[in-house]
Formats: C-alpha cells, sequence, structure tokens
C-alpha cells in the first residue's frame, strides 16, 4: 500500500510495539498519529519521532474519544492505515487466596480495554477508510493486536486470554465484513517482545520468558513486531489471518 499522501493510526504508540510501529510508518513518509492515553508519554514520543507525527489523546473504549482521533488523522491525509496496539494485561484466578472468586470488575476492566477497545478503533477507523477512493484496488488495512495468550493462555491469564481470544476471533468476521468495502483487516499475535514492561523485570524473569522460546531464543524486539505490521499494510494478499510472531513458542501452563 502505498503510505506517502495517506495517515495511519497507531494505537497504543507511545510505548512499546506501537511506538516502534510508529516510527516505521513515519520513517515511510505517513502522517502518522498516535492515539494512546492523555496520561501516556505520547506527546513527547510523537515530538521525538519527527513532524509527520501527532499525538490524538484517547481511551480505545471511548467512543467520542476515539472518534475524534480517526477523525484527527483523516483531517490531514485519507486514513488508509491502522496498527492497533493499544491494550493492558491483568491478572485474575478463578479462586483466589482467600477461597474467594476471582474479581468480575478486573475481568470486566481488561475485555473492556482489549476487546471493546478493538471493536471500538475498528468501526470508526473502518468508516473513514470507507469514503476514501480505492487506490491499487484497496480503501485501507488495519492491523490488530492479539497474543499467543489467545491460543495458550498461561495460569492466571483468564481475562487477558479471553480478551485476545475475541480479537483472533473477530478477525476473518471484520474481514469478510469489510472486503465489500475494499478494506482488510489482519491480527499479530506476538510471543515475548522486549518492551516497556518486560524491561522493568530482572533478567532472571526476562530469561525465563524467553527460555520457552525455540528459535531464536531471546525477547523479540519491537522492531520485528513493526515490520511485519509494515508488511500486513503493504501486502494486499494478506486478509482474514492471524499470524503468530513468536520464534514458536507454545507457553506452558505457568
Ligand atoms: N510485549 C509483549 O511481549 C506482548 C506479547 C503479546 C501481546 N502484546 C500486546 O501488544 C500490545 C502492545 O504491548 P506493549 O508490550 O507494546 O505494551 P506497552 O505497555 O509498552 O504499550 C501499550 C500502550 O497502550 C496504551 N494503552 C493502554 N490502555 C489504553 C487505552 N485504554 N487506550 C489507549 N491506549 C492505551 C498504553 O498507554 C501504552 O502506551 C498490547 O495489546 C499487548 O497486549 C504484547
Amino acid at each position: 500500500m502505498k503510505l506517502d499522501n495517506a495517515s495511519v493510526v497507531v494505537t497504543g504508540g507511545a510505548s512499546g510495539l506501537g511506538r516502534a510501529s510508529a516510527e516505521r510508518l513515519a520513517a515511510r513518509g505517513a502522517e502518522v498519529v498516535i492515539v494512546d492515553l492523555p496520561t501516556s508519554a505520547g506527546s513527547d514520543v510523537a515530538e521525538a519521532i519527527g513532524p509527520n507525527v501527532r499525538f490524538a489523546p484517547a481511551d480505545v473504549s471511548n467512543a467520542d474519544q476515539v472518534e475524534a482521533a480517526v477523525a484527527a488523522a483523516a483531517d490531514r491525509a485519507p486514513l488508509r492505515g491502522v496498527v492497533h496496539c493499544a491494550g493492558r494485561g491483568g491478572t485474575v484466578r478463578l479462586v483466589d487466596r482467600e477461597g474467594q472468586p476471582g474479581s468480575l470488575e478486573t475481568f470486566a476492566a481488561v475485555v473492556n480495554t482489549n476487546l471493546f477497545g478493538t471493536f471500538n478503533v475498528l468501526r470508526f477507523a473502518a468508516a473513514a477508510m470507507a469514503g476514501n477512493d480505492e487506490v491499487d484496488g484497496e480503501r485501507g488495512a488495519i492491523v490488530l493486536t492479539a497474543s499467543v495468550a489467545a491460543y495458550e493462555g498461561q495460569i492466571g491469564q483468564i481475562p487477558y486470554a479471553a480478551s485476545k481470544a475475541g480479537v483472533v476471533g473477530m478477525t476473518i468476521v471484520a474481514a469478510r465484513d469489510l472486503s465489500s468495502k475494499l478494506i482488510r483487516v489482519c491480527t499479530i499475535a506476538p510471543g515475548v517482545f522486549d518492551t516497556p514492561i518486560l524491561g522493568r523485570m530482572g533478567e532472571d524473569a526476562r530469561a525465563r520468558l524467553y527460555g520457552a522460546v525455540p528459535h531464536p531464543r531471546r525477547l523479540g524486539n519491537a522492531g520485528e513486531f513493526a515490520q511485519l505490521a509494515e508488511n500486513i499494510l503493504d501486502n494486499p494478499m494478506l486478509n482474514g489471518e492471524t499470524i503468530r510472531l513468536d520464534g514458536g513458542l507454545r507457553m506452558g501452563p505457568k
């Protein structure tokens, strides 16, 4: 996909996988809009990446805020790409240490950000893209972010795994739904990547995480995620699929 004279929204772009995607797409000449929480470093990150990157503060699960962020992006150039990385963790055991049922509030909060937020971004982005002129047979492409936890969630990951499995499930439906509008949808399911969350862990804890990766036995770099996100935007035959990006990792129960 041609990305010059186009805008691209990168949610979660203030940090980690989203930031690397914003950097890569900005280097391609796209008008990049980082959509992230108002409390994030989005404004500083946008300024640090370059003049073709702006920040639109929004919680991805908030309808008005996402509508405004997408409108801000489409205002400068047609919105042709989305890399949706915003997401959060949160653990729940079905029976907690005191023998009480696990927290419904935590479950709902994780699903709200990761699954409802994904639907919210998809619908506003698709509505904006649907009004674009066709270029090389398409109007836009959207990359969602799941996790290998969608397939092999570990103990405690029940809200996270459920929310990410929902993202995997919506991928083919969204691609079918938007096919008549010439918009593609794919999802990346990362394994373990070196982002600020993991950066705060000690080396032992990090090594335990990547020790189960067959090859290459290390954490993924955010740039490797960004590379695949760009490939998906570029390749018109990629549609409706979730691609694991995990070095062959299959997570154990804990
Ligand atoms: N890093 C990994 O190993 C890994 C593995 C599998 C999946 N993922 C997924 O990749 C995505 C990015 O993860 P990351 O490691 O870069 O994390 P990160 O914490 O570095 O970045 C996530 C960004 O999302 C933003 N965000 C969180 N909730 C938001 C909301 N409601 N609205 C708007 N922005 C919000 C945060 O402010 C942050 O800037 C997430 O969806 C995560 O679940 C990451």
